[in-house]
Parts: C-alpha cells; structure tokens; sequence
C-alpha cells in the first residue's frame, strides 16, 4: 500500500457499508422507468374517462399510506402503484379537459419528458460554473418568453416555482430598486400578494387597497386620488400591483394609464399574469393587454397556460443586472463556482434549483410558436362560446363576460348557498371540477376554461350539471 493510503474499514462500521448501499438493479431501474412511462401515457389518453377531481377520505389515505417510519425494505413497484392509484387519484387533475375550477395546468408531453429528464440526471441551474448548460438553456427560453410576449427587450427574467413566488421575488426587487413606500392594489390582487407583501415587511398602513370600476379593474382615477392623498399625508408612493387577468374573472388591468400614472408619479409598474399573462404569446391575447410591454416588473406562469407540469414560472424585471442587484451573493463557499457569466442563484431568493428551463425550451422547440399561439387561441374561444351556451340557457345569466378563458355566471334569482350547494355536488362526483367566487358580494359560478382539450360537448354537459344540482 502506498504511503498516505490505508484501508481502515475495521476501525469503523461504517466505512464497511457497502457504496452500492441505495443502488436498484439496473433490470428493474429500465422495467419500473418503463412503466411509470406507460402509466403515464395511459394517464394522458384516458383523461376524459377519469374524474376531474377526487377528495379522498382522511383515513382511508392515512391507513393506505401512514404507519410508523418504514423499517423493512417494500416492494418498489407495489408502493410506485399505490401512489399512482391511491395518492395521485385522489387530487384535482389540472390537466382534465372538464377541470374548469380555480386555473387549470394543462400540461404537455414534451414538459413531462423534458422534466423527466431533468429529474433523472439531477440537473440543477444555480451556478455559470455548476451549470452552464442549464443556465444557457434558461437564458435561452427567458428570451424566446421575453419576446414572443412582447415585453420590453431589456427585461431580464429568472424561473422560480408559481406565481406566488415570483410575484413575491418581483416586488422584493421592486423595493430594492425604487425604495419602500406605499403599494398600490385591489380586491382583486391575488391573494398571495398582500400575503407575501406582508410577508418581506410591508406595513398595513403602506397597504393600500384602491377601489376597482364596473369591470373589476384598478380604476385610475382611484388610483390618482389614493396617490394624491398619500402625497399631501407625507407618504412615498412606491409600487402599483396591476393584473393582467385576474383569478376572479380574467380581468386586464388598463396598463397604459396606470404605466402613465407609475410614470408621472415616479412609481414602479409590476404586473401579474401568472394566470393570464402566456395568453399574450398569442396576437389574440396580447391585444387583450395593451401596455405590457411598459411593466417594470412582470409575472407569468407558464405552468397554467404554457402547457407545462408543475412547477414553474417565471419573473422579468426591466433593466440589465437588476434582478442581481437586488439578490447576488457571494459567500467564500461559492467563489470557485463564479465568473464572468450569469450565475442564476444570484436572480432571486433561490440558491439549488432545478433546472425549469428544460421543459420551457423543449415545448418551444417541440411545437412552434405558431402551435402553442393555437393552443392559447382556442381556450380564449372556449371560454367565449362557454359564454353564448351560458346567454342560450334561460335558467342562467352572465355575471362577467368571457375573458381570457374565464367566464362568470348564476342561476337566475337563486342563492349563494344554492350555487355553492350545485359547485359541491359538481366536485364531488368529480365529472368535471368548477369553481365558486364571490363577486361584489354575490356567490357565482366561475369556468376557467384554458385547456385545448376541452371539447364543446364537456362544456355543455358540465353547464347541465350546474343547472340540474340547482334543482328546480
Ligand atoms: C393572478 C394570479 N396571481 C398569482 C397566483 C399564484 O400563483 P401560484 O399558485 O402558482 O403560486 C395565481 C394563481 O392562480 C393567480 O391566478
């Protein structure tokens, strides 16, 4: 043996543990690989045959899954069928063609496949030096998004995992670069806002709800008076939240006046899409949002409306290096890694990341444009003709226009409770899954209806459903 090299495995067990301590037979990697492969394919095809939706019961999930922490070894391919059978039937399946509740997640195969791979070669997109594949490829896919959205060509972006986020790593910038002061937004700001908002340690009393006008929208004129009062109250404006189709009804904001106030009043423009914002990859939906391209700061989940499997969205923010003004670091323990190039962990609050990128880029190039355009194009189109079935119905009445794939309606002279009672018995028989909301005070139906594999047919029966659990 050579001098420094010693073989001391009986001085402690646990040098003796073999390296091939967590290894799998390679026969049964490929058999088990190629069945959940199956599975997964069968899943797809079968969709309109399954439910939407299925609640399990506490106990029966806790007896099929629970226990004490396993000690012997099971059986990988009955517990991978547990799972399958057991744990994921008893979800909401984002990607049915009935799921019109909350925002569907239509994925597609070339995502699944892309994150497959991604999950099976471990890949991750933190660092240039870790991961200059993966960084490129992310780099790539934030500027096809950039553009094919017609965002402004100096928006720089960064994937993190739903719009909860983002939005969140969004306004941490934001604050960073334009300094603390009031945010401006609505009743219809998604939830997750205010909470995260509050979350970084935005003062209530820097809060500031302003009132939305007869389409549910920011109204300006609100806005300038919140602003003006703020002003005279010795208050620093600071950020304006808008969206850009809102969870409720698919609203769009009026970009245009409100980037024209953000500019007078010397604010910053962040702009929610992570529901509706991947409609403007398509010249139908980017007309639905005049002034996109003026956002400071912009979300989008390309896991509701860019065909992708959870999870993934994505942040742009205008101005080169502001996103890593706002977030680098640089510790010793990292320095071998950096260099002159991006390194992605210096983008936003995340350090280990997987690399999202992979399955955004290869929908891109598995597709086309003008494919995923078409794709996008006939959810907007569902979602209007979900609205003329809705008008034809007697027994219903339009709430809010289709917009954006979401159209609001109610049972004419019927109670919140009754159309709670009809959403309840819909979801639990799991045919198709839809959503209640409470607008201006009333309890109504909301469809989000935004995956291509909608058939006009699913639309129509889950509306007979809706009207025949009213009763009469
Ligand atoms: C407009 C809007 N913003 C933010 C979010 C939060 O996104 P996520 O659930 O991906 O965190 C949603 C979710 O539906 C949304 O519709």
């Amino acid at each position: 043996m050579q001098p420094g090299h010693f073989s001391d495995e009986a001085a402690d067990p646990g040098l003796a543990i073999p390296p091939d301590v967590l290894a799998v037979d390679p026969e049964v990697m490929r058999a088990l690989g190629y069945a959940m492969v199956d599975r997964t394919v069968d899943h797809l095809l079968r969709l309109p045959d399954l439910p939407a939706i299925r609640e399990g019961s506490p106990a029966e999930l806790r007896a099929a899954v629970g226990g004490p922490v396993p000690v012997a070894a099971h059986d990988l391919a009955s517990d991978l069928a547990l799972l399958a059978d057991t744990v994921l039937a008893n979800q909401q399946h984002g990607d049915h063609p009935r799921y019109f509740a909350r925002v569907a997640g239509p994925s597609s195969f070339p995502g699944i496949l892309a994150d497959w791979l991604g999950t099976g070669l471990q890949s991750v997109a933190a660092s240039w030096g870790g991961a200059s594949g993966p960084t490129t490829v992310e780099l790539v896919a934030l500027e096809w998004l950039r553009d094919a959205l017609g965002l402004a060509n100096d928006c720089e972006g960064i994937l993190l995992s739903g719009g909860s986020m983002a939005n969140i790593n969004g306004l941490i910038a934001a604050r960073h670069l334009r300094g603390a002061g009031v945010v401006y937004l609505t009743d219809q700001t998604h939830a997750s806002i205010p909470r995260g908002l509050r979350a970084m340690g935005q003062p209530d009393e820097d809060l500031r709800f302003v009132g939305t006008d007869d389409q549910l929208r920011f109204s300006p004129s609100a806005l300038r008076q919140a602003i003006e009062r703020d002003i005279q109250n010795g208050r620093r404006p600071a950020i304006v939240i808008a969206t850009a189709g809102t969870t409720n009804t698919g609203a769009v904001d009026d970009l245009v006046q409100l980037a024209e106030l953000c500019r007078q009043y010397d604010m910053w423009l962040h702009v929610d899409g992570a529901f509706g914002g991947a409609a403007a990859l398509s010249p139908r939906g980017r007309k639905a949002m005049p002034g996109l391209e003026l956002a400071d700061s912009f979300v989008t989940d390309p896991h509701k409306w860019l065909f992708q499997p959870y999870d993934i969205a994505c942040l742009f923010v205008r101005g080169a290096g502001s996103l890593e003004q706002t977030f680098a670091m640089h510790p010793e323990y990292l320095a071998d890694l950096a260099g002159d190039q991006v390194d992605l962990h210096n983008r936003s609050l995340e350090l280990t990341r997987r690399s999202r990128a992979l399955k955004l880029w290869l929908t891109f190039r598995a597709y086309g444009l003008p494919t995923l355009q078409q794709a996008i194009d006939r959810g907007i189109a569902l979602g209007e003709h979900a609205q003329r079935c809705i008008e034809a119905r007697p027994e219903l009445e339009i709430v809010t226009p289709a917009q954006l794939g979401i159209v609001t309606f109610a049972g004419r002279a019927r109670t919140d409770a009754e159309h709670k009672a009809s959403i309840a018995a819909l979801n639990h028989e799991g045919f198709a899954a839809a959503s209640s909301t409470v607008l201006r005070g009333r309890t109504v139906f909301r469809l989000c209806i935004i995956n291509p594999r909608t058939t006009l047919d699913d639309i129509d029966a889950t509306l007979d459903r809706l009207v025949s659990n009213l009763g009469s």
